[in-house]
């Protein structure tokens, strides 16, 4: 048979089946994901608080912006990207009919724009009862530098909601008891990041493709659990979560290559608004009231890697990320 020829009806079965092969595996795993993903389903009120959330114009970000309006929040998203994020704000405002949803600019890869958007914020805003690090970057196999000359993935990823926090602590201290969010990764279980290697912290020469993402999400968790121990005395949480895989743009700086096998791996993924809900329910539920330094999942806790409980490797992470974001005499001290 030619390749032109319309195929005889035997061969037509042959691939009739293959396809409806492939859609039930699908299917059936989907129905999979949605039974196992978690829902946050408590319908806890968030009138009266206020919420900032980085990176709240898309994916996850943007589905766990809306939830938080739903409930009533004064929700200020952060974002990089003004004109997807006055989209998504004017999509929030309409479908949740709460006008108090604000957008305000920030990259977080920048320590410039990060005082520039803490000062309007501290000037405009009287609460802060929760802080969702949200934002991130995954520039997997890119080398680039942040205008400050750091790592462009961990400057967005960690040192950049390190420099943030810091700036708006504060008004959150005034306004607790309150909760900070971390969105990691369970990416963090392959990290190879030790921040006693000299250039690991800022690995402009030590680059790993595909690691840097990685490193940063393991990054996020030190963090959490330094910043946990710090705050506890002001009433304070500090969780942190993987939201599970998500169709989302986090893909987007993928290579070419990739972008196929991606497009048809991301059928077996969360969407965002499942990928929303360990987020949620980190910063909602009233179970976590007293609960902090943990890592979630799936709407549950988690065991991470137990490398991150390295108390040596905190306080490393910790000064050195002071030093990098030249906090100051006048900044606050967490
Ligand atoms: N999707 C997954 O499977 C998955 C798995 C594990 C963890 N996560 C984590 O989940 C979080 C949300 O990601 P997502 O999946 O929703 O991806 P996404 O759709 O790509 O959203 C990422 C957000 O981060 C923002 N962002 C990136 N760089 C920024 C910068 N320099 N300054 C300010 N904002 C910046 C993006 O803004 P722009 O629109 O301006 O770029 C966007 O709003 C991330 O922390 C990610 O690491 C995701
Ligand atoms: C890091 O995470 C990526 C996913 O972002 C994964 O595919 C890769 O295997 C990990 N890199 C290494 C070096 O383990
Ligand atoms: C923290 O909460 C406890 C119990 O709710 C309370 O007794 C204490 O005064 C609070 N501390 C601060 C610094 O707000």
């Amino acid at each position: 048979m030619a390749w032109y020829e319309i195929p005889n009806t035997n061969a037509m079965s042959i691939y009739f089946t293959i396809v409806f092969g492939i859609f039930t595996v699908i299917f059936v795993f989907r129905l999979w994901l949605k039974a196992t993903c978690g829902k946050f389903t408590s319908n806890v009120r968030m009138d009266g608080k206020t919420v900032l959330i980085t990176g709240g114009n898309s994916g996850i970000g943007k589905e766990t912006a809306k939830d938080l309006a739903k409930r009533g929040a004064r929700v200020i998203m952060a974002c990089r990207t003004m004109d997807t994020a006055n989209k998504a704000r004017d999509e929030i405002v309409k479908s949740t009919g709460n006008q108090n949803v604000v957008v305000m600019k920030l990259d977080l890869s920048s320590q410039q724009s990060i005082r520039d958007f803490s000062k309007e914020f501290l000037r405009c805003e009287t609460r802060l009862d929760l802080l969702i690090h949200n934002a991130g970057y995954a520039g997997v196999f890119k080398k680039a530098k942040s205008v400050d000359g750091i790592e462009l993935t961990m400057a967005t990823n960690h040192y950049g909601p390190f420099l943030l926090t810091h700036l708006v602590i504060n008004l959150m201290k005034k306004s607790s008891p309150a909760r900070i969010v971390v969105v990691s990764s369970k990416y963090h279980h392959v990290s190879t990041l030790k921040p006693t290697r000299e250039g690991d912290l800022n690995p402009i020469d030590f680059w790993l493709p595909g690691q840097l993402y990685n490193n940063s999400k393991f990054a996020n968790i030190l963090f959490t659990l330094e910043l946990a121990k710090r705050l506890k005395r002001f009433n304070i949480t500090v969780n942190c979560l993987h939201p599970g895989m998500t169709n989302s743009k986090i893909w987007r700086n993928y290579p070419i290559c990739l972008q196929i096998p991606l497009a048809i791996f991301k059928f077996f993924l969360k969407n965002s608004y499942e990928g929303c809900q360990t987020t949620l329910f980190v910063a909602l539920s009233p179970d976590l009231n007293f609960v902090s330094g943990r890592y979630f999942r799936n709407c549950r806790e988690s065991r991470p890697n137990a490398r991150v409980f390295n108390k040596q490797w905190q306080t490393i992470l910790w000064d050195e990320s002071r030093k990098l974001m030249k906090l100051t005499k006048q900044d606050p001290i967490i």
